[in-house]
């Protein structure tokens, strides 16, 4: 007899699992370990893809830890050029958030690094390097990060989506990943999309159960509005891993680069396609399809309540109030030295590169620890950009274009000429980003670092 957790691990993503110890007393609990290296993947069916991978595949382990447990991951180091991971979303040590110089030397080829540390928050997360990142996402090595609830939260299935697309020839070789034209635009699309690494491929469901959907933007680049389209209601549950208040219906959401949200959906109880879209406008792009199957599992047909993660309380009476204005700055686009990237974006007028040099500019900011901010974000330009903050949770309070129930997250998407406030306790001391999670921008200059002490 197949039991539901095996349906679900069997189905949820077709993936296997690495290795991991449920045991009680093995410290850590987690323990992984990933090796990043060249491998040719297929991408497109009966073509080879030298990508840069983790543990030669694509997609990359789905790595799972546990709320409150020590979470330990080996990188070795087995690529041609230095490398990091960045765990996106998660409220750890400075030393392990995989910022190259700013929290840690680069890892160099043959060399390895053991990150360790404890996910405070349950969610769902991803990890990437923090390193030469338009190459090394944009050829394959990203990944997520599942941090189960303190507490078992039951849904009847789950089905992970890892958003990437490609920039592939007809014979799976890599186009270029960036031009500047479009880096001082909105970015340099890929030319074919994946989920999982597959092309619109189709999960199968249990009919008539609880789903949770867990979605995350992989892409360097592209902005997904999410919807459903049919009569079929889902549910956001949480946003960038923080379960949300209270769920509400999706009309669409609209998920940049770096962001996640988990949708929760009871499948209807015939046979049916549930198709999630990605909208333009009246125009609706299959990203992937989920189909219904009878299933003889006893299913509790009710989707669980997300508990709240443990975020320091707002003391908004007192907040102090910091201003970034992200902003297109042409005249930075004239450095002397060709082989460097151009700085076309910056924050507060300054452009960065950091992650590619050991020079460390001054901080965009220094907070005080244990005191409460309010950060008002401007964008005065006509793109959209994800702003991302590394090592904090912050709640998204409002915006100058549209109301707001205030969410948790730790990436908001800022709309042409968007002015949004976000709030949060400054209490995990050290150096953490702030930048633009469209790839492109980060590394043509909008990227700073704020600094808690
Ligand atoms: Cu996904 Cu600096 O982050
Ligand atoms: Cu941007």
């Amino acid at each position: 007899m197949i039991s539901r957790r095996d349906f679900i691990k069997l189905t949820a993503t077709g993936l296997a699992l690495p290795q991991f110890s449920w045991a009680k007393n093995s410290k850590p609990a987690f323990d992984y370990t990933l090796v990043a290296e060249e491998a040719a993947v297929s991408i497109i069916p009966g073509t080879r893809t030298p990508a840069l991978t983790f543990n030669g595949r694509f997609p990359a382990p789905i790595l799972r830890a546990k709320q409150g447990m020590p979470l330990r991951v080996k990188l070795i180091n087995h690529l041609q050029q230095p490398t990091t991971i960045h765990w996106h979303g998660i409220r750890l040590a400075n030393a392990m958030d995989g910022v190259p110089y700013l929290t840690q030397p680069p890892v160099q080829p043959g060399e390895s690094f053991i990150y360790d540390f404890v996910c405070p928050d349950a969610g769902t997360f991803w990890y990437h390097p923090h390193s030469n990142s338009v190459e090394q996402l944009g050829k394959g090595m990203v990944g997520v990060l599942i941090v189960e609830e303190k507490d078992t939260v039951d849904f009847d299935h789950e089905i992970i989506l890892g958003l990437k697309d490609w920039h592939l020839d007809k014979q799976g070789q890599f186009l270029p990943l960036t031009d500047k034209r479009h880096a001082a635009r909105m970015g340099t699309l890929g030319n074919l999309s994946t989920v999982n690494g597959k092309q619109q491929p189709v999960y199968e469901v249990p009919a008539a159960g609880a789903v949770r959907v867990r979605i995350v933007n992989l892409d360097n680049t592209r902005v997904f509005n999410l919807s459903l389209k049919q009569e079929l209601a889902a549910q956001v549950l949480a946003i960038d891993g923080a379960p949300v208040n209270k769920p509400y219906e999706l009309t669409t959401y609209a998920l940049g680069p770096g962001m996640r949200v988990d949708l929760g959906l009871i499948t209807p109880s015939k046979e049916q396609d549930i198709i999630i879209y990605d909208q333009k406008g009246d125009f609706h792009f299959e990203v992937c399809k989920l189909k219904t199957v009878k299933s003889k599992l006893k299913l509790s047909g009710k989707i669980p309540v997300l508990p709240a993660n443990p975020f320091a309380k707002l003391d908004l009476a007192r907040a102090q109030t910091e201003k970034f204005v992200f902003e297109w700055s042409g005249q930075l686009s004239t450095i002397a030295d060709s082989n460097k990237e151009e700085l076309f974006w910056t924050i507060n007028r300054h452009g960065w590169q950091c992650a590619e040099m050991a020079h460390i500019p001054q901080p965009l900011a220094r907070l005080k620890l244990g005191n409460t901010y309010i950060f008002e974000l401007n964008n005065i330009t006509q793109h959209v950009h994800p702003i991302h903050l590394h090592g904090h949770i912050f709640t998204v309070l409002d915006s100058n274009q549209k109301t707001i129930q205030p969410y948790q997250a730790d990436t908001v998407l800022l709309d042409e000429n968007e002015k949004v406030k976000i709030a949060f306790v400054a209490d995990n001391p050290g150096n953490w980003m702030l930048h633009c999670h469209i790839i492109e921008h980060m590394q043509t200059g909008m990227m700073g670092y704020i600094s808690v002490i």
